[in-house]
């Protein structure tokens, strides 16, 4: 292993997807056109989304005793994702998330956390010495805060970029703030994290990223969906476009995003070029149903292109 390699700490679900023409109102009943079940999780799907692109990828996560993470397992390890850092919860089940896809590929999710919310800093302590053998660390919120803020002080401490996707959402301690290399939001998230409200124009966006750089964040990469991502930095703020496409599910977009920003920076790229790859995975992912399932090898963004 070289310090090409990726870590990511995070949660893995079984997606629950059902797809109706659109989002029922609170006590309307609606038929569906479909229903499956998909490998997800923000952390796993980031984790395929690296791997399948080419990078040596590891996973710390926790997982219940019971047939999804049988099959959620299975599904990351052929998609090229080192699952030997997994811890196993005997008391919790394996976390699930309930979705429903509208007639424009818009999404809704609850997630049920089960044994995503037990992996706790002893966990990820006791895989330190994986942190010092890869070059990236990526983190989303599906997990304590406290082992997130763990695995920021362990990053730091192995000298690791550490990206933090902070979704969903939650106030961060401006301890852990100060860690992050690359804090990754939605503009959703980002007004909260911001702590105002943000307005349909990109200095708005810009705005509020710049308070967040603040208070000791090194980038800001805010994902704006179709519009692409805004790289703010102290003292500038960079628009990256992404490509238009039809959507089919725009589940795990900002996953495929992380997950090949990840990756591309794992190479070497630098920002702008892992920005502009990540947009252009980000965007593939969209066209296809359900979250690891959508996620493209670097042959199909080569041929897509
Ligand atoms: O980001 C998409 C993911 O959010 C889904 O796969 C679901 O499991 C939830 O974690």
């Amino acid at each position: 292993m070289d310090r090409n390699a990726i870590l990511v700490v995070g949660s893995a679900n079984m997606d629950m997807v059902v797809v109706a023409e659109k989002f029922p109102q609170p006590g309307e009943t609606l038929f569906g056109r479909q229903f499956n079940m998909y490998p997800g999780g923000k952390g796993a799907n980031q984790a395929v989304c690296a791997a399948k692109l080419g990078g040596e990828t590891h996973f710390i996560g926790r997982m219940g005793n019971d047939l999804f993470r049988e099959r959620l397992v299975q599904n990351m390890a052929s998609d090229g994702v080192v699952m030997d850092h997994l811890l196993i919860d005997e008391q919790e089940p394996t976390g699930i998330a309930l979705i429903t896809v509208d007639g424009g590929g818009e999404n809704e999710i609850i997630v049920i956390s089960g044994s995503n919310m037990k992996l706790s800093p002893a966990d990820v302590e006791s895989r330190r010495a994986l942190f010092n053998r890869v070059g990236v660390v990526l983190a989303q919120l599906e997990i304590p805060l406290e082992t997130v803020a763990r695995t920021a002080e362990l990053a730091a401490a192995a000298g690791a970029c550490f990206i933090l996707n902070p979704a969903p959402a939650c106030k961060l301690p401006v301890k852990l703030l100060q860690r992050v290399d690359f804090l990754t939001p939605n503009r959703l998230e980002l007004e909260l994290l911001a702590g105002m409200s943000i307005l349909d124009d990109i200095e708005s966006v810009r705005c509020a990223a710049q308070r967040l750089l603040d208070q000791g964040v090194g980038n800001v990469l805010v994902t704006l969906g179709e519009r692409g991502s805004l790289w703010v930095t102290p003292g500038e703020a960079r628009l990256f476009a992404a490509r238009r496409v039809q959507a089919v599910d725009t589940t795990a977009a900002g996953d495929a995003f992380n997950g090949a920003f990840a990756f591309a920076l794992s190479r070497g790229e630098t920002v702008p070029q892992a920005i502009h790859f990540a947009n252009r995975v980000a965007a593939f992912s969209v066209t296809r149903m359900g979250a690891q399932s959508s996620m493209p090898t670097a042959a199909d963004i080569e041929e897509w292109v």
